[in-house]
C-alpha cells in the first residue's frame, strides 16, 4: 500500500494443448473469495478475535527508549486489558496486568518513575519484578503467603528496541512466528538499535482494524491511488509480497534514487538503496525507505469498525530532523490521507445487504497486481476466529 504505480506482472496463460502441464493457470485455481461482511462488521466476530487473535499474538507495546532507566515504566491497553512495562533493575523490561493482586485496583496510569509499584488503594507494594514486598498489617495475618504474591506478568520480547508483548502465556518467540526478519532488519537498518521516535502520527480510521490491515497489505489498488508514489521510487513492476512465516514481506526494486527528497549516500552499506516492508501479523509494519529510513504502522482494533494507526518516525538518539518530518507530513498529507478514504468507503460497504464477496485476483506469478497476500491474511483472520 505504501508504494507505487503498477504495471501488470504477467502471468503466461495459453489455450494451446501443449501448456496442459504446464504450471497451474488462474483457470485452474479454484475461486477463492474475499471474507464475508460480518468478518468486518459483527461483535460477536470482533469479540471472537479478541480471543482468537490479539490474546494470542505479538503486539506491540511502546519502545524501550520510553523506559530509559530502571523504574521507568508506562501503562496502556490492548485487547480490552490494562497493562503496564516497566524496566526492572537487573535492566530486564518486564509487563503485567494492570491490576493489583489485593483487591483488584489499578497499580500505575501514564508514564513515569518509580522504585516499586504501590498500589494506590491500600498501599500493597511490589518489587519492579512483580514480587509482594510489603502491606499494610499482613503480618497480623496468620501464615499470609506473601512469598506467593507476584503481578501477573505478560511475556515481553525487545525486538530491536520495539516492545512487543503477548497475552498468550505460551506464545512461541518472535523469531519463530517471524523467521529471518530480526536480521534483516538490522541489515536494512544498521543504526536501528540507536533509534528513538520522533514522529508519532495518529490516524483514527472508521473501519475494521482488518479493512485497513489488507488495503496497507497489497498494491492492486496502488497506481489509481497513490499517484505521490506512482512518481515515486519503486519499480511497481518488480513489487511483491510473500508470507515468510506470520510476516508479510514487501520486496521491490528501486527506481533511480536521484529524484528522493532527501540524500542518500549509496555507498554507506548494502542496503541504503533499498525499499521493503515486514508486516508481523496482525498489527505492526516494519518499513524502510531508502536511505535506511525507518517507520513504522501499528493498528490497535477499539471496535468492529473502529480502529487507530500509528505511523512512528524514528532518528538516531530521537535528534530533530527536518527530513523525517517532512516525510511524516508529506506521508501524512498523501499516501495515509488517499487510504483512509478507501477504507472507509470498504467498511461503509462491507455492511450493505447488496454486497457478495468477491473472487481474490490470484495470479500465480504473484506481483503488484495479484491479492495472495490477502489470500494469507485472511486465512489466518479465519483461523483467528475459529480460534476464538
Ligand atoms: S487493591 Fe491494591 S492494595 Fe488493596
Ligand atoms: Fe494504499
Amino acid at each position: 500500500m505504501t508504494t507505487t504505480t503498477t504495471t501488470t506482472t504477467t502471468s503466461t496463460t495459453t489455450n494451446d494443448a501443449s501448456s496442459a502441464k504446464a504450471a497451474p493457470t488462474p483457470q485452474d485455481q479454484p475461486v477463492v473469495r474475499s471474507l464475508e461482511g460480518k468478518y468486518y462488521t459483527s461483535p460477536e466476530i470482533f469479540a471472537a478475535e479478541q480471543a482468537g487473535v490479539l490474546m494470542r499474538t505479538w503486539q506491540f507495546a511502546g519502545h524501550a527508549s520510553q523506559l530509559e532507566n530502571p523504574g521507568d515504566y508506562f501503562a496502556f491497553e490492548m485487547s480490552g486489558e490494562r497493562l503496564f512495562c516497566l524496566r526492572d533493575k537487573d535492566g530486564e523490561v518486564r509487563t503485567f496486568y494492570n491490576v493489583c493482586q489485593h483487591r483488584a485496583h489499578e497499580l500505575v496510569s501514564g508514564s513515569g518513575h518509580a522504585s516499586v509499584v504501590v498500589c494506590p488503594y491500600h498501599s500493597w507494594t511490589y518489587a519492579l519484578n512483580g514480587q509482594l514486598l510489603a502491606g499494610p498489617n499482613i503480618r497480623a495475618v496468620p501464615d499470609f503467603p506473601k512469598s506467593e504474591i507476584c503481578l501477573t506478568g505478560v511475556a515481553t520480547e525487545v525486538f530491536h528496541g520495539f516492545i512487543f508483548v503477548n497475552l498468550d502465556p505460551n506464545a512461541a518467540p518472535m523469531d519463530e512466528w517471524f523467521p529471518g526478519v530480526r536480521e534483516e532488519l538490522g541489515a536494512f537498518v544498521p543504526h536501528i538499535d540507536a533509534l528513538k521516535p520522533v514522529e508519532w502520527v495518529e490516524i483514527p480510521e472508521k473501519c475494521n482494524w482488518k479493512v485497513s490491515i489488507e488495503n496497507y497489505s497489497e498494491c492492486y489498488h496502488c497506481s489509481l491511488n497513490h499517484k505521490t508514489f506512482a512518481t515515486g521510487v519503486v519499480k511497481p513492476e518488480t513489487y511483491d509480497i510473500q508470507p515468510q512465516g506470520y510476516c508479510l514481506r514487501h520486496t521491490t526494486e528501486c527506481q533511480n534514487l536521484d529524484s528522493m527528497t532527501y540524500p542518500i549516500d549509496l555507498d554507506s552499506n548494502e542496503h541504503a538503496g533499498a525499499y521493503s516492508s515486514w508486516f508481523l501479523w496482525p498489527t505492526f509494519s516494519f518499513q524502510v525507505y531508502p536511505g535506511n529510513v525507518l517507520n513504522t504502522y501499528h493498528w490497535r482494533p477499539h471496535g468492529p469498525e473502529d480502529c487507530t494507526v500509528w505511523r512512528g518516525w524514528y532518528t538516531q538518539g530521537g535528534a530533530p530532523s527536518d527530513i523525517i518530518h517532512k516525510l511524516a507530513v508529506q506521508d501524512r498529507e498523501t499516501t495515509v490521507e488517499e487510504d483512509i478514504h478507501l477504507v472507509e468507503s470498504v467498511q461503509r460497504g462491507l455492511k450493505s445487504r447488496g454486497y457478495v464477496p468477491g473472487p481474490l485476483v490470484l495470479d500465480p506469478a504473484c506481483g503488484v497486481n495479484s491479492e495472495h497476500s490477502i489470500r494469507a491474511l485472511q486465512q489466518w483472520m479465519r483461523e483467528g476466529v475459529e480460534a476464538g
